[in-house]
This record gives structure tokens, sequence and C-alpha cells, in this order.
């Protein structure tokens, strides 16, 4: 029996509370050289033998790019109320500065244009990883002038969509770009620095803010703010050993970016700790990361466990987990919502992410029962709205993905999507989880309105 996907109580979300899914542009385009389109960093890394797990690219993705009619209308077929896309920079600005181009724009305006018209709301980020290579000749995001060509790509986006997008995000999760991408070399641009990862990480925040001050100096109509991955850092057991260690990874992981953007400084305990590996920085660029933030973007997958004894494996502890070997714990996804906003006193908070890979199988009737997703979307969205309920100023939820994609250096092979997509013939076949959600919105604002 497939038991569905409850959204209860309903009362506790405000009633404009919005539903989304997410994607993100290199992950599902495609059409990677095409109408002149610059390369990205991600074009290049995945040409690094071994750097992806199925030896796979985004080349063709989900080919989303030219069958964007269709997934505008599958879009629009789940009921949600937003869309949360990136717009490939290099697509649209091919050397990072300078000239644009108009079939790079034209597409983000079809995608724009189509979702309007279809009652969807579209929500923005600029920098989903894919940083033009030509950028990245020149130093990448470890370059301080990366900064300023990030706000002028930014000013550009807002120029030609701003008064259409009902959100923009700078980036989507900077903990990854620089750590992932610089000090443990496994995204791209696959560099194993720990002190070019801290320059990272500072000249991405730094962006964010300068981006923030010049858009509303233009003028900005959508609501502005960025997307941070977060997962609590829980010690593995009550010894100061563990506890300590735990205390410094939230240091590194959560309070490097919330500190600054919400206090104006970096944390002592992180900053002490990367020692002569500390960002360099100007006088006043605290002051201009720490713009006022319309809204949070919070991506949720799972907590990590901190042992002082070494790597701690969930399925050793007999812990249930993703396909992507990620334990699910939806209790964390509470304990971090509301320990966040009792240290922080959050703005608007979205849930810009939040889901989980499994293996989904296509059964003998041509569909996918992707009951373990069904469950995992249901205690991660009651965690949701118990948060909320405690006083957590919760404004949305989008799930990752609208369909299966290209998930990075895993390839192909984890899906992520409550739409499955055939690789070999693109077709597109909603999940049990995909009418589970469409279900379960229609339930709640039945109840809503109410
Ligand atoms: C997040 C990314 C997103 C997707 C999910 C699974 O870190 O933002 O693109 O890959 O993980």
């Amino acid at each position: 029996m497939t038991m569905t996907l409850h959204i209860d109580p309903t009362h506790l979300l405000r009633p404009d509370f919005i539903w989304g899914v997410a994607t993100s542009a290199f992950q599902i385009e495609g059409a990677a050289d095409e109408d002149g389109k610059g390369e990205s960093i991600w074009d290049v890394f995945c040409r690094q033998p071994g750097a992806i797990a199925d030896g796979s690219d985004g080349r063709i993705a989900c080919d989303h790019v030219h069958r964007l009619d269709e997934d505008l209308d599958l879009i629009a077929s789940l009921g949600v109320d937003a869309y949360r896309f990136s717009i490939s920079w290099p697509r649209v600005q091919p050397q990072g500065w300078g000239p644009w181009s108009e079939e790079g724009l034209g597409f983000y305006e079809r995608l724009v244009d189509g979702l309007l018209a279809r009652g969807i709301r579209p929500f923005a980020t600029l920098n989903h990883w894919d940083l033009p290579q030509v950028l990245q000749t020149q130093g990448g995001w470890m370059a301080r002038d990366t900064a300023h060509r990030f706000v002028d790509y930014a000013r550009g986006i807002q120029r030609c969509l701003g008064d259409r997008l009902a959100s923009i995000a700078t980036h989507n999760e900077p903990w990854v770009i620089a750590i992932l991408g610089h000090e443990k070399g496994i995204f791209a641009p696959g560099l194993t620095s720990r002190a070019a990862a801290a320059q990272v990480n500072h000249h991405l925040l730094l962006s964010h803010g300068l981006a923030l001050q010049a858009l509303r100096a233009d003028g900005a109509s959508a609501p502005l703010g960025i997307v941070l991955n977060m997962s609590p850092q829980e010690p593995a057991t009550d010894s100061p050993a563990d506890r300590a260690l735990a205390r410094l990874q939230d240091g590194h992981g959560l309070r490097w970016y919330l500190d600054p953007l919400l206090r104006g400084r970096y944390p002592d305990d992180a900053w002490t700790d990367l020692g002569r590996d500390a960002p360099r920085m100007e006088a006043t660029d605290l002051a201009a990361i720490a713009q006022p933030l319309d809204w949070l973007g919070i991506n949720y997958y799972t907590r990590n466990v901190v042992s002082s004894a070494g790597p701690w494996d969930p399925v050793a502890h007999g812990l249930p987990v993703t396909d992507m070997g990620w334990e699910i714990c939806p209790d964390s996804f509470h304990a971090l919502l509301t320990r966040l906003h009792r240290d922080y006193a959050l703005p608007p908070t979205f849930i810009t992410e939040n889901g989980g890979a499994f293996p989904d199988p296509v059964q003998a009737d041509g569909l996918v029962h992707d009951q373990d997703r069904i469950d995992y979307l249901r205690t991660h969205i009651a965690a949701v709205v118990r948060a909320a309920q405690e006083g957590v100023p919760l404004a949305g939820y989008f799930v990752w993905s609208l369909m299966d994609n290209f998930e990075w250096a895993s390839g192909y092979a984890k899906r992520f999507g409550i739409v499955h997509v055939d690789y070999a013939t693109l077709a597109r076949t909603p999940k049990a989880s995909a009418r589970a959600y469409r279900d379960a919105l229609t339930r709640w604002r039945v109840g809503a309105r109410a």
C-alpha cells in the first residue's frame, strides 16, 4: 500500500507558504556549446579523467534547453507555486565579463515568461557553481576581481529579468564551491589548498554583499538572498574531544557563513583554526558582506556525526541512508532550524533544497514506485511544519529535484528527481512521489484556506 504524503497540521504554516521544486543549470540544461555559450569550470572538470564517477558530463544532461516547453508543462502539472532554477553565467555572458549573449538571455526570458504564463513564481539563483572558465584562467574565485565581475553579471541579469523574478539568490552553497572545489578537489575546479578555499569563501561572501548593494542601488524589486547548505555537526559521543571537534566543524560549516552574513564578523574559533590559511581581506569587507537579507535559503539533506576517532559511518551503526550514503535524519533537520532561529533570529527562511537519492527501479508497469522518497519527503516536511509551529519564520519549501539529473561527481547514477528521466530517450515520467507531492499540495491548499 502506498502511503500518501501529508502536510499536517496545515494551519501551522502561513497561508502564503510557497511550495516548489528545484534544479540547477548545469545539472539539467545540456546544449553545452550552442549559441555561443562559453565553457564553465564544470565543462572542463568533467574532462578530467576520473573526476566523474561514471565518466559522464553535462553536454546533454536532461536536454532541458531543447525541451523547455515540455518541462514547463511538467512543472505546471505538479501544481507547485514556484520553480527554483539557476542561470548559467557562461550561457548569458560567455567570457564572464563584457559582451552578453542575446540567445543565452533569450533562453532565460522564455523560461521566466513560460513560468509566469503558467502561474508559477520564478526563483532564480545566479551562481550554482558553473563559473565561466575564462574567469577561472584569471584566478576564479581566488581572485578578488571575480567578485566585481559577479556584480556586473548580477546587474545585467536584473536589468534583463529583474522585474519578472519572484526571488534572486546570489550563490548556492558557497561551502561546496570553496571546500569541495578548492580544498578537497572533488568538485570543479578540483584544487587542493586550504588557503585557496578560505580565500574563495571570503570572495564568494564579499561578492554576495557587493551584489546586494548594487542590485538595491539599481532599484531591485525581487527579494534578495543567498542559499547555504547546512548540516548540523553532532558529536558521536559525549567525550570532550568529540564535542570540541563538532563545535569547531560547526564553526567552519555553519557559523563561517551565518556570522558574517548576519553579524558582520567571522567566528573566532574557525578563524584561529585556519591560522596562516585565514583569508586576506580589506577593512570594509565585513560591512559589505553583512547587507540585510530579504530572505535566507537553507539546503538540508543530512546531519554530520563527528568523531575524533575518524570518519563515522551511519551504515555501520545500523542507521538508514539514501543512495548517496547520507543518513536519513529528519529530527536533525528540525533541531537545525530551531537552533538557527534561536541563535540568529532568522530572516524569512526558505528550504531551498531537500530530498533524497534512491535507486528508483522502473517497475514492470513502467512506473517508479518510490515509496522511500515519499517517506523521506513526508518526514522532512513534518520537521519543517514542527519548526514553523515553534516560531521559525519558514516561508517555503522546494523539493530537490524536479527531475533526475547530473549529480556532479556522481554523474547520472544518483537519482534525486520526483520525475524519472530515461537517459537513453530523455523521456520524463513522473514517479509516485510526484503524484504524492501534487496531491499533498492540493489537500494543503484546501486546509490552509479553511
Ligand atoms: C546540493 C546541490 C544540488 C544537488 C544536491 C543533491 O548540494 O546544491 O545541486 O546536487 O546537493
